[in-house]
């Protein structure tokens, strides 16, 4: 349980997880990756939930991992995260994504694994890993260079900048782009006529969509992990996350 995790059901059979802290543009806690982990795992068992649809409330999708966790030395591995990342790449049930505002790191890598993604023409995505001293996760070294591109997985990764929703979806991390304010609504008409498909060859669809990738998708998931929390207690990463703090830009020119 979670306050900051909405389940709700906004159309039949289809089973709504929205992302609900917008005072930090929904960055995700430890709680509320196990919020959502016990909602997914639930509505992947329940039959009479056919489809999931994940959200963000407040105008963002998601400002990604809260950086604050990030410094609490005793965090459990597979940490929250990963193990939300890994049970999304893992689910039977298709899942749609609207993105309005922000989505970054977890926030872009989730898409990866997410079946149909409506993104506003608004929406801004980043993934900033190196540039917080850390390594990117989710699987997302393996399947971002599948979908974009080597090159382009390679600015997207190493330089962190921003990008618009054309690039998410040029870069195959977003199926369309949809007007302002309208990412919810399209996803949810899609969900809607999800569930109202076949459920089994739906499923099965799902299935043989992805079975080609699984074990890499698995195993990149965890071999990104270790390095992830090797570099989160880095001198480097503690000058990132003390930068973000203080508002101001890291200074690299000392460590390493
Ligand atoms: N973890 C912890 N706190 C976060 C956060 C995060 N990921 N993202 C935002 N916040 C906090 C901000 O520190 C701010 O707190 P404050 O009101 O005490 O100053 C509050 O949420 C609102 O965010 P703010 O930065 O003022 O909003 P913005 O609209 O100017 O910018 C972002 C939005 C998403 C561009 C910016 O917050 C950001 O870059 N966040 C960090 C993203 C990030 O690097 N995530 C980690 C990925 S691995």
């Amino acid at each position: 349980m979670s306050e900051h995790i909405r389940i709700e059901q906004p159309a039949p059979g289809v089973l709504g997880i929205t992302l609900d802290r917008p005072e930090r543009k929904n960055a995700i806690t430890a709680a509320m990756y196990r919020a959502m982990i016990d909602a997914l795992r639930a509505g992947d068992a329940d039959r009479d939930v056919r489809v999931l649809l994940v959200s963000g409330a407040g105008g963002s999708f998601t400002s990604g991992n809260d950086i604050g966790d990030f410094q609490k030395s005793q965090l459990e591995f597979p940490t929250p995260g990963i193990q939300f990342l890994q049970l999304l790449s893992t689910l039977r049930k298709p899942v749609v994504a609207a993105v309005e505002g922000h989505a970054v790191g977890i926030g872009t890598t989730m898409l990866l694994h997410c079946d149909i993604v409506y993104a506003a023409q608004t929406a801004r995505f980043r993934l900033p890993f190196v540039n917080l001293a850390l390594c990117p996760e989710g699987a997302s070294t393996y399947l971002l260079p599948k979908v974009a591109g080597s090159k382009k997985a390679a600015q997207l990764l190493m330089l962190g900048d921003e990008f618009d929703s054309a690039t998410a979806v040029n870069a195959g991390i977003a199926t369309a782009s949809v007007p302002a304010g309208q990412a919810l609504a399209t996803a949810t008409e899609c969900a809607r006529t999800l569930a109202t498909k076949a459920p089994r060859a739906l499923q099965l669809t799902k299935m043989l969509l992805r079975r080609g990738d699984a074990e890499a998708i698995a195993s990149t998931i965890l071999v990104e992990a270790d390095h992830f929390s090797q570099c989160r207690t880095s001198g480097e990463a503690r000058e990132a996350f003390t930068a973000f703090f203080e508002k101001r830009a890291p200074d690299f020119s000392r460590t390493g």
